[in-house]
């Protein structure tokens, strides 16, 4: 099957230009102007008046976590068509080890419940919980086998915690193995006092999750495993960033440079801690780290203008207000963390970004797909418009108004954050891998069409 897109401006990382994308098979085969005329295709798509982007790339996502005695509610069919749906067309899921288990069981658990349903590509990472020799070794072999990023945590004691040591032996492992450690920093044994501490003192509304979970204590953290991870001489990555405290701790060390790296996610460029008021309504917005005051909205901003954040991903971890985030009525620290982001993520930074004129569309393009394609093991098959990446590409148009809201999106979940936010800019046609998976709002893919990536080792974050 050949298929040729005609009449678009292409946008990549570097540039935008006026022209013709010829798909060949899963990949690409051509760009260039004029190839109407000198290829022949069995389907012409006109992008006239539209962008030609690389897919979405999400490495930040949760289909089935379990959390706070639930589970995330999308699963890999229901987050990936949802995905597909915002011009997303991979993600990088978490795969978790439990403590006391191997590694293996929680990837092998992983790959079981992705496989067969997945309707767009999709990577792992590993959530290391239990950090010991045998954990440890396990990390060279799943570096081999295309999985080479592993989550640990300063927070959540008791579930996903390890201490300072932990870390850095995580980090002394990569060191060797060539492996990627991310970082969740929030100092949890310090939260969990001030939380307790809240709820004994009359607060047990959402709020107290936003106030309990301050931002210094965000800094704190990421400022100690950046230290840790100099002292290893490894890169590190800090996922969902949200403060602009943590922001000066990562700008502070790349400036004296140091391969730090960070993501931000949607919600804490357009929500804010004033969403977690409103009484219980509130646990729709509750997720870690918290949302915090509007005023370090500018400060992130300006981290994604100058590279000191490279990536914003959706930290996608759906649970439903009715039935599940209600299991912390009486008691903030009982909500299951996480928000639906997955199928906006694309579409708020088109238009709070690249409308709102605070980046340009080919840094919009770079923060989506690109720079996540590079970091994390899957650059220039994924995150580019290129002769010989795979076809995963999105026909956007940058004019197309839509209202974000529950009643008319695909994920798994019964509320939205951004009910009702008018957004400028949707994806006409979404491609994966060559394949029509969503034309004109109506879902064309596959259910199990998507394939397991085996990714390659961080060496973009080293060199830099
Ligand atoms: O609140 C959040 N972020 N839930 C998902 C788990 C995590 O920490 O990423
Ligand atoms: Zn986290
Ligand atoms: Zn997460």
């Amino acid at each position: 099957m050949r298929t040729l897109i005609s009449g678009g401006t292409v946008v990549t990382a570097e540039g935008s230009f006026p022209a013709d994308v010829l798909v060949d098979g899963e990949r690409i085969a051509q760009v260039g102007s004029g190839l109407a005329a000198t290829v022949s295709a069995d389907e012409t798509i006109d992008a006239t008046g539209r962008y030609v982007i690389p897919g979405g790339i999400d490495v930040h996502t949760h289909m089935e976590l379990p959390f706070g005695g639930t589970f995330a509610k999308d699963t890999f069919e229901t987050g990936t068509r949802a995905a597909a749906f915002g011009g997303t067309t991979t993600i990088v899921d978490f795969a978790v080890q439990s403590k006391g288990k191997s590694l293996r069981e929680g990837l092998d658990a992983w790959h079981a419940k992705a496989e067969g349903n997945a309707v767009i590509d999709y990577g792992f990472h590993m959530i290391m919980s239990d950090v010991t020799d045998d954990s440890l070794a396990e990390m060279d072999q799943l570096v081999a086998e295309g999985v080479p990023d592993f989550k640990l945590f300063t927070a959540y004691p008791g579930v996903f915690f390890s201490d300072d040591g932990a870390i850095f032996r995580a980090m002394q492992r990569t060191a060797r193995n060539g492996g990627l450690i991310m970082m969740h920093a929030e100092n949890g044994l310090a939260i969990d006092v001030i939380a307790a501490d809240t709820v004994a003192a009359g607060t047990t509304d959402p709020i107290g999750h936003g106030l309990a979970r301050c931002s210094v204590l965000e800094a704190e953290a990421t400022n100690r495993v950046i230290r840790l991870a100099q002292a290893a001489k490894v890169p590190v990555y800090i996922v969902h960033l949200s403060a602009k405290e943590a922001l000066d701790a990562v700008r502070m060390a790349r400036d004296e440079g140091l391969p730090a790296f960070a993501e931000t996610c949607p919600q804490y460029l357009f929500l804010s801690l004033d969403d977690l008021g409103h009484g219980f309504e509130g646990a729709k917005f509750v997720c870690s780290p918290p949302l915090r005051s509007k005023d370090h909205w500018d400060e992130l901003w300006k981290g994604l203008v100058k590279d000191d954040l490279q990536v914003v991903s959706t930290d996608h971890c759906p649970f439903d207000f009715h039935g599940q985030k209600d299991l912390g009525q009486g008691d903030f620290r009982k909500i299951p963390n996480g928000l639906p982001g997955v199928e906006d993520r694309v579409d708020l930074l088109h238009d709070g970004g690249v409308v709102g004129g605070r980046i340009t569309k080919e840094r919009w393009v770079e923060i989506v797909s690109t720079a996540p394609a590079k970091l994390f093991g899957l650059y220039p098959r994924k995150g580019a418009i290129v002769a010989g990446a795979d076809a995963d590409i999105v026909i956007y148009d940058p004019n197309r108004t839509r209202t974000i809201s529950a009643t008319s999106h695909h994920m798994a979940v019964d509320y939205s954050c951004y009910e009702g936010r008018t957004v400028q800019g949707a994806p006409d046609l979404v491609m994966s891998r060559g394949s029509v998976v969503v034309r004109a709002g109506q879902f064309a893919g596959r259910k199990g069409a998507g394939r397991f990536l085996k990714r390659a080792t961080a060496d973009y974050a080293r060199m830099a």
